[in-house]
């Protein structure tokens, strides 16, 4: 990386609790993460570490207790829910494990909703998504009817779309076999940096950690290098 690489994404002291039957439970404790422009990153550690929280934080999906998570120079802990809601539609795209596909629209729908939504509709790279993910003769069906590896893909394709700063990715292929994940991940990255997005991307897989730029590990509430 060039000492002129743009930082995207900077959450420094970022603590989170849950409140529980016991009381209070701190998961983050100080987490400090930069992601630059265009990188990809691998984020990892044990179950309950706090992944999916911190994915959650930096998506604007639920706030931090203290700290601050500053996303291309804006900090989201102070926006009001017009704006957070905003930023969701226009700076993030989020790909979970569960696909969140619109049941009621086709995949091809599916796959341009977010970018209509962020203004960056884009047929040609629609068009060119749908082909590099496979997806050519299925964009007419249904989510309920696609297998879902499948699903997946329009799930990635409907996030690529709207060529977001950033994609949060949480584990998004735990749920597909071996090769198929592989492929898709492969998929995931050619496809995030034609678009210039920047991916932080939890897996537990340390194969598929390895084939990102970076590699960070949440440990004890704080993020190791
Ligand atoms: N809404 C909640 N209320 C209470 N505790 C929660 C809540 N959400 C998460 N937790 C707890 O916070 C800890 C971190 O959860 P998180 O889902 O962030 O872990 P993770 O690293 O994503 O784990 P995994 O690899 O299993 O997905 C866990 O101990 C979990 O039980
Ligand atoms: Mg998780």
């Amino acid at each position: 990386m060039g000492t002129m690489t743009k930082v995207i994404l900077s959450l420094s002291g970022v603590r989170k609790s849950y409140i529980t039957a016991e009381g209070p439970v701190e998961i983050l404790k100080g987490a400090d993460l930069n992601v630059s422009a265009g990188e990809t990153v691998a984020l990892t550690g044990e179950s309950g570490s706090g992944k999916s929280t911190l994915l959650h934080l930096a998506g604007g999906l639920d706030r931090v207790d203290a700290g601050s998570v500053i996303m291309d120079g804006q900090d989201i802990g102070a926006f009001r829910d017009v704006q957070r809601a905003n930023y969701r539609r226009t700076k993030v795209g989020l790909v979970f494990q569960q696909f969140n596909l619109i049941p009621s629209l086709s995949v091809a729908a599916n796959i341009s909703f977010h970018a209509k939504l962020a203004d960056r509709y884009d047929p040609q790279w629609e068009k060119h998504l749908i082909a590099q993910l496979g997806l050519q003769d299925y964009i007419a069906r249904y989510p309920e009817q696609l297998s879902g590896g499948q699903q997946q893909r329009v799930a990635i394709g409907r996030t690529l779309a709207a060529r977001p700063l950033l994609i949060l990715a949480d584990e998004p292929t735990g749920n597909l076999d071996e090769a198929t994940g592989d492929s898709v991940l492969d998929l995931m990255l050619t496809l995030a940096k034609t678009a210039g997005s920047a991916l932080l991307f939890v897996t537990h897989s340390s194969k598929l950690a390895n084939r990102l730029d970076r590699k960070v590990m949440l440990r004890g509430g704080r993020i190791a290098e």
